[in-house]
C-alpha cells in the first residue's frame, strides 16, 4: 500500500485550505486489510485496557448525562463487533499506532502526504483512534484540542461542523478542557447552532479535515459504522494551546479577566513558560480523569451490553 497514495484527490488548492477551512477528500483506506472486520476483531482482542473506551449514550437527544463507560470483558473481537452492530455502543481504540506498527505506518504515510501537500507544514505527536459504533449512535457536540481529521471506513454518518468562534466555542470552555476541568463534551450546545453548521454525510472512502478546535457532532445513519480519527500538533497549534492554558491559569490564580492570545514575541514566550511551569508543578496531576465503569459488552443482551457493579477507572 505504501506505493499508492492514501489520498486520492488532493489538489494544490488544499494547501491553502488545510487547517483553515473544511476539506473533504477521497482516500483508499476503506479497502485496506488493516481495517477489515477480521483485523478490527484482532485489535479488539489485543488492546490494553488503557487504550480503549466503550461507551453508551442516549441515541435520540443531546443528553451528556446519559453517557456511560463500560468494559469489553472477555468477549471475542467478532462478538464485540456483533454487539456494536445490534446494540447501542461505541468502541474507541486509542493510540492504535502504539498497539501495532502496521497502523503506525499508515499514520506516518498520512502525515507524509499532508506535509508534502502543504508547504511549511510540520506535524508532530500524530495519533490514530479507531471508532466502531452502533447504528444511530451520536457523538455529542464537542471540540478537540489538537488538529483533527475523520476517516470513514464502513457505514455512513452525518457530521455537523460549527464555527470555531463564539458563541459556538467560547474561550472559557476551551480553557476548562485544556486544564482538565471539563470533558470535551461539556462544550455548551444549543439546537439552533445547527443553522450555522456545515452538514456533511461521510461515506466509506471519504475523509474530512476541519478548522482547528471547530466544534462538531456526529450522528450515525442506521448501520454499523467504522471510522478513525487522526490528530496532530504543529508549532502554531502548540502555541495556541499554551495561550489558552496560561490564560486559564491567569484567570484562576490571579483573577485576570481580559486575557488575549499572543501569537509571537515575548508575550508568547511568557505564556509558554507559564503553561510549562504549571504543568510541571504537579498541579495538573490532581486533575487526572476518572471514569465510572458500569457495563460490560454482551452480544446476547438487548443493547449489546449488560450492567455490572460499578468501579472507577483512572486514565
Ligand atoms: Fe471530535
Amino acid at each position: 500500500m505504501a506505493s499508492e497514495p492514501i489520498l486520492v484527490d488532493w489538489s494544490p488548492r488544499h494547501a491553502g485550505l488545510f487547517g483553515n477551512h473544511l476539506i473533504k477528500l477521497q482516500h483508499r483506506l476503506h479497502e485496506s486489510p488493516l481495517f477489515s472486520n477480521d483485523a478490527l476483531a484482532r485489535l479488539i482482542e489485543e488492546v490494553p485496557r488503557a487504550h480503549y473506551h466503550v461507551n453508551t449514550m442516549n441515541q435520540t437527544v443531546h443528553d451528556p448525562a446519559s453517557w456511560r463507560d463500560g468494559e469489553i470483558g472477555d468477549a471475542s473481537g467478532h462478538d464485540v463487533i456483533e454487539a456494536v452492530r445490534t446494540g447501542n455502543i461505541w468502541v474507541l481504540i486509542q493510540r492504535v499506532g502504539e498497539i501495532d506498527p502496521a497502523y503506525q505506518a499508515v499514520i506516518d504515510q498520512i502525515f507524509d502526504e499532508f506535509e508534502a501537500g502543504v508547504p511549511g507544514l510540520k506535524t508532530f505527536k500524530q495519533k490514530m483512534s479507531i471508532l466502531i459504533s452502533s447504528p444511530k449512535v451520536q457523538v455529542y457536540y464537542h471540540c478537540d484540542i489538537p488538529g483533527q481529521s475523520l476517516w470513514q471506513i464502513q457505514g455512513r454518518k452525518r457530521i455537523y461542523i460549527y464555527p470555531n468562534t463564539a458563541p459556538f466555542l467560547r474561550q472559557e470552555a476551551m480553557e476548562r478542557i485544556i486544564l482538565n476541568e471539563a470533558d470535551e463534551q461539556d462544550t455548551p450546545y444549543e439546537p439552533w447552532f445547527d443553522d450555522y453548521a456545515d452538514v456533511i454525510d461521510l461515506e466509506p472512502g471519504q475523509m474530512l479535515h476541519w478548522p482547528i478546535n471547530g466544534p462538531h457532532r456526529v450522528v450515525n445513519h442506521d448501520c454499523l459504522n467504522v471510522s478513525f480519527t487522526t490528530e496532530h500538533w504543529t508549532t502554531p497549534l502548540r502555541n495556541r494551546y499554551a495561550n489558552h492554558y496560561a490564560n486559564g491559569v491567569l484567570r484562576r490564580s490571579l483573577g485576570v479577566k481580559n486575557v488575549g492570545i499572543a501569537e509571537s514575541g515575548p508575550a508568547l514566550w511568557g505564556k509558554l513558560a507559564l503553561a510549562a511551569a504549571h504543568r510541571y508543578s504537579g498541579m495538573q496531576k490532581k486533575n487526572r480523569m476518572t471514569y465510572k465503569v458500569d457495563f460490560r459488552v454482551d452480544p446476547a443482551a438487548p443493547m449489546g451490553m449488560r450492567d455490572i457493579e460499578a468501579y472507577e477507572l483512572a486514565k
